[in-house]
């Protein structure tokens, strides 16, 4: 999917307009399903022939045919039903697929100015839980509730076809039956919303909870902790009480009006056969249509309540969905092959939601091939420099030119896979060393994933490990020390071999020998590649074509590390200084 689709609104406004868009999917669905629903409606008819004709005139033949009909009808209703459950299942899955394609879609081109600011924990939600909800919500409406009303109307004519008068008495209880109902609806509504505030809470807390587990015990706080959560268990013991009154006290209410209908349905009946009106056979049609002409009242005010819910959950997606908040990036040119030039031009810079500059003004120009080191007081804007490199955001104003081609201009796809990075903190997913590494390059050989894990300096270590390479590592990789996943990182990025290669402070959490040993690797891999080193430890730093010092936002100096480091009273002596190297 295109980027640029994602400008267009996502579907329909409401849920219900989204199930109706999707009708055409569906259609197979309600046809079989509606079809296996109408075959049922004449089993009242059947009945009434029965006691009417069959009954009265000693016919066994006659009883036994109507007996053979619903049977009949019955095979059918049950073939028909299982066609319908097939389509639903499956067409119901193809649309929840497609729409958790999109959000995961959406989120891989969300601009970062919206990422940074929502918690992980929203967006997940909206991916895992939001689209279940919006599924719960579907399920009972095209499987109980549109198809159940066919059935109501569709008795409710069979019966004014038996006897006019059978309609006349459903006409007077469905209303009374209705408000009843819904004279509950509120009450569910109002509990089960505070059953789900209630879990929200007694969950939060206890994740809260399991997953600070270290930090109670290491201070020894956990009566206070228990004491906590036995009060979030409390309320939600009494929400889930208050819950289970109010629904079986609507139970007692609904099976007493269901009873006395239908005892309602006797009496008015007997009293027009005692006149001559009607028949008992019909009587016996009417009781037995009476609990489906009603079901749908129960079903409605049930279903209510989901697709409440589901339609939260739709807003809450379509809320990601149509935001503006996409890349703007949508240029197509691929410079072949990539030299790796770099130019900031008069770029200045501020984050979406910050309006103070992080960047003033910045103008350089690095040439293919060229080293440049970066660097400055922590808050300084180096990392800001490199995600503006990479397009992560977008300058406020100044362009940055890779190339000499305007990122607006170019595939910034095709600039990311043409770099690669390496950061203080780096991430890895779930499964082995070896795929981790791998993933800087996917079609890669065992020997160059090797190769490339030797020259990280990261054999060292994946060599004690029992399983080595095939090490599997969590998705935060905890079983790994900063210093050992950077070698990991560093591996990675190797692998890719870049045009240009990134490094943020990649070696920040080595110890001072390991440092220097894939220090040196680095060196001997910026040959051939730009390469922008953003460093801390100076030392580090000496084997650049040229230093940059950075300091709140401003370029304040630049130059080869010699010619730097001999000027006193210079912005990089001072640093140096600082840090008792010169
Ligand atoms: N995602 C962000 N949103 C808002 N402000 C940020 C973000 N990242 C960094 N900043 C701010 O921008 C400034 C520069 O940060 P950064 O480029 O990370 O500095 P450095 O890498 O030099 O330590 C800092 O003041 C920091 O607080
Ligand atoms: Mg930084």
């Amino acid at each position: 999917m295109k980027p640029e689709l994602f400008h267009k609104p996502f579907d329909p406004p409401n849920l219900l307009r989204y199930m109706l868009r999707h009708t055409r999917v569906l259609a197979a669905y309600l046809s079989w399903r509606i079809l296996s629903i109408l075959v049922t409606v004449p089993f009242p008819v059947i009945t009434q022939r029965i006691v009417d004709r069959s009954i009265p005139n000693r016919d066994y033949a006659g009883m036994c045919l109507y007996t053979c009909y619903g049977l009949l009808l019955l095979l059918i209703h049950y073939g028909a039903m299982r066609i319908a459950l097939k389509e639903l299942s499956s067409n119901l899955q193809v649309m929840m697929r497609a729409m958790r394609a999109r959000i995961f879609q959406k989120l891989q081109f969300m601009h970062f100015g919206f990422l940074d600011k929502t918690q992980t924990g929203r967006l997940l939600s909206k991916y895992a839980f939001d689209t279940q909800h919006i599924e719960g919500a579907m399920i009972p409406i095209l499987f109980n509730v549109i198809p159940e009303t066919v059935r109501a109307l569709a008795l409710t004519l069979v019966l004014t076809w038996v006897d006019p008068w059978l309609t006349a008495f459903v006409l007077l209880t469905v209303p009374v039956f209705a408000i009843v109902r819904i004279s509950y609806f509120k009450r569910i509504r109002r509990s089960n919303r505070a059953v789900r505030l209630a879990r929200e809470r007694l969950t939060g807390q206890a994740s809260e909870f399991i997953s600070a587990i270290k930090l109670v015990r290491g201070f020894g706080q956990e009566p206070e902790v228990r004491g906590n959560m036995e009060n979030v268990s409390d309320d939600y013991s009494a929400s889930r009480q208050q819950q289970m009154m109010v629904n079986q006290s609507m139970n007692v209410m609904v099976f007493m009006m269901f009873t006395g209908l239908n005892l309602l349905a006797v009496a008015f009946g007997g009293f027009l056969a005692i006149q001559g009106v009607l028949t008992i056979g019909a009587i016996i049609a009417l009781v037995s249509a009476l609990p489906v002409i009603l079901n749908p009242i129960n079903l409605y005010t049930q279903v209510s309540i989901q697709y409440l819910l589901g339609s939260e959950s739709y807003q809450s997606i379509k809320e990601v969905m149509d935001s503006g908040y996409v890349e703007k990036w949508q240029g197509k040119e691929k410079p072949s092959p990539l030299r790796g030039k770099i130019e900031f031009e008069h770029v200045r810079f501020h984050y979406p939601e910050k309006e103070e500059l992080v960047l003033h003004d910045l103008d350089l120009t690095i040439e293919p091939g060229e080293h440049v080191a970066f660097v400055g007081p922590s808050g300084s804007g180096k990392s800001t420099t490199v995600n503006l490199l990479l397009g992560l955001y977008a300058p406020s104003e100044g362009v940055i030119r890779i190339d000499g081609v305007p990122q607006e201009r170019l595939g910034m796809r095709y600039l990311r896979r043409n770099s690669a990075i390496v950061m203080q903190d780096n991430i890895l997913l779930s499964g082995t060393l070896f795929d981790n590494i791998r993933f800087g390059r996917p079609e890669a050989t065992n020997n160059e994933v090797v190769e490339a894990a030797r020259l990280a300096n990261a054999m060292e270590f994946i060599e004690q490990l029992p399983e080595g390479l095939d090490t599997k590592v969590g998705e935060r990789g905890v079983s790994l020390s900063g210093g050992q996943r950077q070698r990991i990182a560093i591996a990675r990025a190797l692998l890719r071999d870049p045009k240009i290669l990134i490094l943020d402070e990649a070696t920040s959490a080595l110890d001072y020998e390991s440092e220097t040993l894939v220090q040196e690797a680095l060196n001997r891999l910026a040959k051939n590649r730009t390469t922008l080193t953003i460093a801390h430890r100076l030392s580090t730093v000496r084997r650049a074509d040229r230093i940059v010092v950075l300091s709140h936002g401003r370029m304040v100096e630049s130059g080869p590390y010699q010619e730097l480091a001999r000027r006193e009273g210079g912005a990089f002596h001072s640093l140096l200084t600082a840090q008792g190297e010169a």
